[in-house]
């Protein structure tokens, strides 16, 4: 679960009284594991300083952000980053356009595993699976990982951007068994012991395989790295059991600067892959429609409050007109004020 409790933010670029801008009034939010909330809200409304401050970009003036029931309100950006992928508006920001396709893909896939010594010259390329992703896209990225995603077109760059900020969040096995005692809600010592008694014996077995794989002498060099891999990814699932660090995904109005075939297709992939993995998703949009369409939840914000919060079968019978009345009467509201 995620939850930002009475979050107030304020920015005060000049230090003068009239500069002051609240972001943030008073935010409560609680979104459960899976939900995927469409944001909508006029500009400047709060809806990006939200999401900076659950990554922590941004650190809130009072309030908390919980994960699971734990405060990470002062856990810098870095540590967070492995709970969250973040896809903003601007398509050149997510990717290194110095790099290829598949220098990209790598180095978001790797992230997070660097540590494991199992795999040490034992690279296994992912290039396949990436190449089956990719293709999902219809937007022949299959055929260009070679080349530098500098000299690609902005939906191309975004579509690479999702599928980065989707398949990163791999934790080391060390990150995994820190995350499942500080975040499951058992007991410390218990849930130390009910990891270790799994993790334990899978590596024993693990070790034992690789051990029988070196040795047999029918096997080609290239056949023993692969049921090395084989046996790995084995012992990996096991332990990925406790993950809990559930993928949380963060879109920034992440089809805005896309021609209308390409945003589209770029969100109906979107939900495709949140459904596929379950992940939390908040997508900002300016788009009603989408807003509409998508998700189980919707929210509005206005002038750094949530004015207007759905769910199931009430957001599905929405409409445009609904929405745009919404804001009209905030507005109304605000000029009464
Ligand atoms: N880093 C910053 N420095 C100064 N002011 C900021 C900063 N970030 C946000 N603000 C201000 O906080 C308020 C909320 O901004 P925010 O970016 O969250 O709006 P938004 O809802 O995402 O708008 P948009 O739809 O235009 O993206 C605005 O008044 C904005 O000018
Ligand atoms: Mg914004």
């Amino acid at each position: 679960m995620l939850e930002l409790r009475n979050v107030t933010k304020s920015f005060n670029l000049t230090g003068a009284k009239e500069d002051l801008r609240v972001a943030l009034d008073h935010i409560n939010l609680q979104i459960e594991s899976g939900e995927f909330v469409t944001i909508i809200g006029g500009n400047g409304s709060g809806k990006s300083t939200t999401m900076n401050i659950l990554t922590g970009v941004l650190k809130p003036d009072s309030g908390q952000v919980l994960l699971n029931n734990v405060d990470v309100t002062n856990m810098n950006e870095h540590q967070r980053a492995a709970y969250f992928g973040h896809v903003f508006q601007d398509p050149m920001m997510g990717t290194s356009g110095d790099m290829s396709v598949l220098e990209n893909l790598e180095i978001a896939y790797r992230r997070g595993r660097k540590h494991s010594p199992f795999l040490w010259g034992f690279k296994k390329s992912h290039k396949e699976e990436f190449i089956r992703e990719l293709k999902r896209f219809d937007l022949g990225l299959e055929d260009r990982l070679n080349q530098k995603v500098g000299v690609m077109s902005g939906g191309q760059r975004q579509a690479l951007t999702l599928l980065m900020a989707t398949m990163r969040n791999k934790p080391t096995h060390k990150t995994v068994k820190k995350d499942y005692i500080t975040f499951s809600e058992k007991d410390h010592d218990v849930a130390r012991k009910e990891f270790e008694s799994v993790y334990k014996p899978a590596l024993t077995e693990f070790k034992k395989k690789k051990h029988e794989i070196r040795n047999n002498k029918s096997l080609s060099y290239k056949e023993k790295r692969n049921a090395i891999a084989e046996a790995y990814e084995e012992f990996d699932k096991k332990v990925r059991q406790f993950d809990l660090t559930k993928q949380i995904l963060l879109l920034d109005e992440h089809t805005a600067a896309l021609d209308p075939k390409t945003a589209n297709k770029v969100l109906e992939l979107t939900d495709k892959i949140v459904k596929e993995n379950q992940m939390t998703t908040l997508m900002i949009t300016h788009n009603m429609r989408d807003a509409i369409k998508y998700g189980n939840r919707l929210i509005m914000f206005h002038t750094g409050h949530i004015i207007f919060d759905v769910s199931g079968e009430e957001k599905a019978k929405l409409t445009v007109e609904d929405l745009l009345k919404k804001f009209d009467e905030a507005d109304k509201k605000a000029v009464e004020m």
